[in-house]
């Protein structure tokens, strides 16, 4: 969720720019195992079951994995999701070089993008440029969602535009830097197969869910795709909820991140926001809507995981100077 994502060329004056501005250290994990759970008590929501057609399918996307709406519903006191106002925007971030405001995307004609097309839609997920030609700015996780499939980006841009209208008038982004796009634009990606548990995991957790983008370590305000699921980010009053938090270490490695974790500790940290020691987690990530995922891609998310290659203090880099998020 910084500047720089998944590599992408950029600017080297916001890498100048945002060098030095945090420096976070790896803890040592305080790991007491907690009581045998119960892999039932962890789909704490009601499901929201996918299907084929366009629109259960991009229901289920946006509302679940995808979590759009952890950035771009208002959040109530509680840091929960304002049912009322569901996407129509709110405050996510402020750093020392942008403040950002997640747009309204509900269909109202004057403060959402009643007026937009479903390709216009797509081509704002997958490329940050807004039917007008102008580059939208982080942290939505662009790099990562140059990477979904037409089947799926299709779906959450046609669910996207049958949501409720909300009018909310919502101050502009401001960026001290350029915005100049991320890339080559996308106009086509395969779909991923679910047979393939490991890297439809992949798929999930990078260009669906961008788990990958909090949860990779970033250097100098760019993504280094050398510490993938490394962590110390670290976030500072997200949504103006007073949520301050460094994002873990979710690799493989066996004292720093995941690796000696039950797969059910690791389900009840992404779907309940509890610890593996019972620490309850900052709410940065939308458990709740997390809670909501088919088992099948939770245990896609895990397999996953699992894969990713260990990175402890003893073997990684120094951690990285990082601009967040
Ligand atoms: C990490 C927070 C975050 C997440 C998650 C996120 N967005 Fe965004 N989104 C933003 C911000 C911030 C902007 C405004 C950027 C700007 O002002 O330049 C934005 C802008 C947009 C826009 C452009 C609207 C306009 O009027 O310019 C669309 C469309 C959009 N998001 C759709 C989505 C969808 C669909 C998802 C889920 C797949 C999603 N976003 C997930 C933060 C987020
Ligand atoms: C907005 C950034 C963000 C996103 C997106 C995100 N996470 Fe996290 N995650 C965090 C932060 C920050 C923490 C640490 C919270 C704390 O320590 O209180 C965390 C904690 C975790 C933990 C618990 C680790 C521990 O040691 O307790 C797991 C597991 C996890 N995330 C997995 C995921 C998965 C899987 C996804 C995608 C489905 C995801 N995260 C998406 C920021 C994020």
């Amino acid at each position: 969720m910084r500047i720089g994502q998944n590599g992408l060329p950029q600017s080297p004056m916001i890498g100048a720019v945002l060098t030095l501005l945090f420096s976070v250290t790896a803890c040592a994990r305080d790991e007491v195992p907690v009581p045998k759970l119960e892999v039932s008590a962890v789909a704490a929501g009601e499901p929201v079951l996918d299907g084929p057609d366009k629109l259960t399918h991009g229901r289920y996307l946006v509302e679940t994995v995808a979590g759009c709406g952890n950035c771009h519903t208002p959040h109530l006191p509680d840091l929960s999701l304002d049912p009322s106002k569901k996407f129509s925007g709110a405050f996510v971030i402020r750093e020392p070089v942008f403040e950002a405001h997640a747009a309204n995307i509900t269909s109202d004609m004057e403060t959402g993008i009643g007026s937009w097309s479903e390709d216009d839609i797509v081509h704002a997920i997958r490329n940050g440029q807004r039917p007008d030609g102008t580059y939208l700015g982080p942290p939505m996780s662009f790099g990562w969602y140059r990477g979904m499939s037409d089947t799926d980006v299709h779906a959450i841009a046609a669910y996207i535009k049958s949501v409720p209208a909300v009018r909310n008038v919502l101050p502009k982004s401001t960026y001290q830097f350029p915005l100049t796009g991320y890339g080559p634009p996308v106009t086509h990606v395969p779909d991923m197969p679910k047979t393939d548990q490991v890297n439809y995991g992949a798929y999930l957790a990078g260009p669906i869910g961008h788990c990958m983008d909090c949860h990779t370590t970033y250097v100098a305000g760019r993504i280094d795709m050398k510490q993938l699921g490394r962590g110390g980010n670290l976030y500072t009053n997200l949504f103006n909820g007073g949520v301050t938090a460094v994002s873990a270490n979710i690799t493989s490695d066996s004292s720093a991140g995941l690796g000696s974790w039950t797969d059910d500790e690791i389900k009840r940290a992404i779907t309940m926001g509890v610890s593996r020691n019972g620490r309850v987690l900052a709410k940065a990530m939308a458990f709740s809507l997390y809670a909501k995922m088919e088992p099948s891609d939770l245990n896609a998310l895990v397999a996953y995981l699992r894969t990713l290659p260990p990175l402890g203090a003893a073997n990684a880099p120094a951690p990285a100077p990082t601009a967040k998020p």
